[in-house]
């Protein structure tokens, strides 16, 4: 592909840029192939109906803000399960899970598929009895005090051997949010630091877990990239659009924007650079999870603000946009419904999602459980949008 342009000057309309580079000198990108669904024309493109395999919905008021975003693009989403208090059994996990279907609208076909909250004491009769629901598909490591509501999370790998053991013989998925969380080390190193400190051991060598999937959460620079590209295929990685579309200049450069902050915090341009190439270079190993996660604007804009970019709302039209950019949007339907579900070992999704290039601005906020969320490219352009689902 297109070696990725330096996104300089974002984000003072990045999307507004994109749409300028409209189609008009591209020619339209290749036809459908057989066996698979995608069919594109220069503004138009129906893929297989796509799976977000990580986001956020929240609960209580605000879980009917923001799943039906969700709901109307994709099949299927991995909810994670950083609640206060976390999801950590089957039985909270089907109480969420409830909660959740009660907030897609009518007529829509979703299935959210849960994952467990591991802490230090997760038993493998907890694993047994999730794996047995048919609805859990994995369990979620957050080092303890690594981001929102972690603070339940695991204080050494060491105390899950047990459950790590149970999840690999029930065919349960490791989700890892991969960074170390000690106030020694740089922000932006933390996930740098985590493969060799930790995910490693988990992967290869004596304390390796036999048979155990992984997925490391939210790559945000090269070296997970390569991690990731070194392993069995036991071990993938999601990618978030923000981590595609923006380097850490974006984030504060000529002021803060508190919106762009997420853990993982955006990286420098080579970062952002191997990670759309990873997302866009068709290998399976590289899937769509866009780590969606709404606060309420008063939690952004602090003094102490929260982690966490809205991207719900348009989360397939952002990867698009970012696929076009690259002239690679026939590679959107793997990335976006094929390597996740592959990798889950669930089936393809049936039906189909139909983008179309028609360019729309993203409004400053949207309601939020009686509050407002300041969205991802808020008051920007975005040249695509679901017309069908
Ligand atoms: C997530 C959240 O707000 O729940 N925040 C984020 O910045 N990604 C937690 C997480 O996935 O780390
Ligand atoms: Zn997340």
């Amino acid at each position: 592909m297109a070696t990725a342009r330096a996104l300089t000057s974002l984000p003072r309309g990045p999307a507004a840029r994109l749409a300028r580079r409209a189609a008009s000198r591209r020619p339209p990108v290749r036809a459908a192939r057989r066996g698979l669904a995608a069919a594109a024309s220069a503004d138009e493109l129906t893929i297989t109906t796509p799976d977000d395999w990580h986001l956020h919905v929240r609960d209580a008021s605000k879980i009917a803000s923001v799943v039906p975003f969700t709901a109307r693009a994709f099949g299927r989403a991995l909810i994670m399960p950083n609640l206060v208090p976390p999801v950590r059994t089957v039985q909270d996990a089907a109480a969420y899970r409830a909660q959740i279907l009660a907030a897609v609208p009518e007529g829509v076909a979703f299935e959210p598929q849960m994952t467990l909250y591991l802490t230090d004491n997760t038993s493998a009769a907890d694993i047994e009895a999730a794996a047995a629901s048919g609805f859990v598909r994995g369990c979620k490591l957050y080092p303890a005090g690594a981001t929102t509501n972690s603070d339940f999370g695991v204080t050494d790998v060491s105390k899950i051997t047990g459950a790590l053991e149970a999840m690999a013989a029930c065919g349960l998925v490791l989700e890892v949010h991969g960074e170390v969380t000690h106030a020694s080390v740089d922000a932006f190193d933390r996930e740098r630091v985590f493969l060799d400190e930790t995910l490693r051991g988990l992967c290869e060598g004596p304390r390796a877990v036999k048979g155990l999937k992984i997925v490391m959460e939210h790559i945000t620079t090269s070296e997970a990239v390569a991690f990731c590209e070194s392993q069995g295929e036991n071990v993938a990685a999601t990618i978030t659009p923000q981590h595609i579309l923006y380097n850490r200049n974006a984030m504060l450069v000529g002021g803060i924007r508190p919106h762009l902050y997420c853990l993982p915090i955006l990286k420098r341009e080579k970062h952002r650079e191997a990670v759309a190439r990873a997302a866009m270079s068709g290998n399976k190993k590289f899937f769509l999870g866009t780590d969606s996660a709404p606060h309420p604007r008063g939690a952004k804009e602090s003094a102490c603000g929260c982690a966490g970019v809205f991207s719900a709302h348009a989360a397939l039209p952002f990867y698009a946009s970012a696929f076009e950019k690259e002239g690679e949007l026939e590679k959107l339907e793997g990335f976006a419904s094929f390597h996740g579900a592959d990798f889950y070992g669930v089936a393809r999704n049936a039906g189909t999602t139909t983008l179309r290039k028609a360019p729309w601005t993203v409004p400053e906020t949207y309601e939020f459980g009686g509050d407002v969320v300041v969205p991802f490219f808020a008051g920007e352009t975005v040249d695509w949008q679901v017309v069908g689902a």
